[in-house]
């Protein structure tokens, strides 16, 4: 679609938005007037718009960054840049996977906005999660565009000169910052940003003080910083994936850039551990409960062997790498991508529980005690998974030792 006004920057609002989407023609019978526009962001950074002809129900989706975190206001200044990644990576995304994000109809880096796509009949699922919902397409979505995205970035595919024009692209370092400080950092030393009950404080000393556990920390990150392999959606927990029973949308990629392959699978897999965790108090009746936790860790093997078959697929047909046919290379990427994924699960496993930003899941458990127990045995398990990272060699291996932890 082409627009023909140029708007400098400012933060929209309810009737400033339609000056932005007029030019687009998207409505076909409602007049500006007309339209039915609502502010429905919930998130912590961004304005999220959306308007609706209340004749035909078309609708669509305006997100605008603010020059700073919505959340907490003008003292956390942040980059406009993040809506000019956001829709980038959105497009990038869908020349493998469409089907899997939303459709982008218009994007101004300057206005720090991007339309979109509306998918208000999905729910948020973390939200479906806790309420013991269950989507039969998720893990195969997950997969596929975990290895989509991952192979069409990597050099196993692109060019070198494509490949670091793309990483001179999704150079993102602001948002980068906030992960390398809360997930990476923060929660693994007495920092201000940490927020955890009284009561956990042994258990989080336990954490600070422990060497081995530092030193993978250490590791984990330096891997996060340096390792420029393929473009990352950056943030793909359950909040930033929007599911019906048969369709999955991946939204939100205002945090991609180049990193490390196992980290976007690890985000999933660690948001999906600690709903797991959490379905003990949510899903009350033993057979219901039973059969949800069953389905959240087939969904880990299953998004899993997804993407590892996916990608080899990919790797066989097209990967231009000189060294693609030769023996246990592609098992050696496989390997390392899978025993870091661990470790990265582990490192949000504990952010979520002691660091600035929470999961719903566990915070939602309203009965104090059993909300400080689940959260001590989250912390158990997010340590165990970064000290033994190396030592898991298969999908189920893992997923048989979160059934029993
Ligand atoms: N394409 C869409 N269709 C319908 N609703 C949407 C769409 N995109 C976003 N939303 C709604 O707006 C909310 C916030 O969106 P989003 O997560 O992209 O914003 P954010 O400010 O980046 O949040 P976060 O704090 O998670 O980074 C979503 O939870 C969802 O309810
Ligand atoms: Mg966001």
């Amino acid at each position: 679609m082409s627009v023909q006004v140029k708007l400098a920057y400012e933060p929209l609002n309810e009737q400033t938005v339609l000056d932005v989407i007029k030019p687009l023609n998207f409505f076909e019978t409602a007049s500006s007037n007309e339209l039915v526009v609502q502010e429905i962001g919930d998130g912590n950074l961004n304005l999220v718009f959306r308007i609706q002809d209340p004749h035909t129900k078309q609708a669509l989706i305006v997100k605008q960054a603010l020059p700073y975190a919505k959340v907490v206001g003008e003292s956390w200044p942040l980059t406009l840049d993040r809506a000019r990644i956001e829709s980038d990576a959105l497009v990038q995304e869908a020349e493998s996977v469409p089907h899997l994000v939303p459709k982008v109809y218009y994007s101004d880096p300057q206005l720090a906005v991007t339309v979109m796509e509306d998918l208000s009949d999905h729910v948020i699922l973390r939200k479906g999660l806790i309420e013991g919902n269950t989507y039969p397409q998720l893990a195969e979505d997950i997969g596929t565009f975990a290895a989509n995205t991952a192979f069409y970035s990597s050099d196993f595919y692109l060019h070198p000169f494509e490949k670091k024009d793309r990483v001179k692209k999704f150079s993102n370092p602001e948002l980068c910052k906030i992960t390398e400080d809360l997930v990476f950092t923060d929660p693994f030393f007495n920092h201000d940003t940490n927020d955890f009950p009284s009561e956990l404080q042994k258990e989080v000393e336990k954490i600070w003080t422990d060497q081995p556990l530092l030193r993978e920390v250490a590791q984990l990150r330096f891997s996060f910083l340096t390792r420029a392999e393929i473009l990352l959606h950056g943030d793909l927990h359950t909040g930033s994936v929007f599911v019906k029973s048969d369709s999955t949308k991946v939204i939100d990629p205002e945090f991609a850039f180049y990193g490390p392959a196992g980290f976007d699978l690890a985000h999933f897999f660690a948001n999906l551990i600690l709903n797991h965790l959490s379905q003990n108090v949510h899903a009350r009746e033993p057979f219901h409960r039973e059969s949800v936790q069953s389905y959240l860790l087939q969904t880990i093997e299953k998004t899993w062997e997804t993407y590892r078959k996916t990608f080899k697929e990919l790797w066989h047909e097209k990967s231009s790498d000189p060294f693609a046919k030769t023996e246990g290379v592609l098992e050696n990427f496989l390997q390392y991508t899978f025993q870091e994924a661990i470790g990265f699960a582990g490192c949000e496993v504990i952010r979520r529980t002691i660091g600035l930003a929470h999961v719903a899941d566990l915070d939602s458990i309203k009965q104090k005690d059993i909300e400080l127990f689940y959260k001590k045995k989250a912390l158990e398990l997010g340590s165990c998974l970064i000290k033994n990272q190396r030592k898991f060699t298969s999908i189920t291996q893992l997923t048989e030792w979160i059934r029993g932890a």
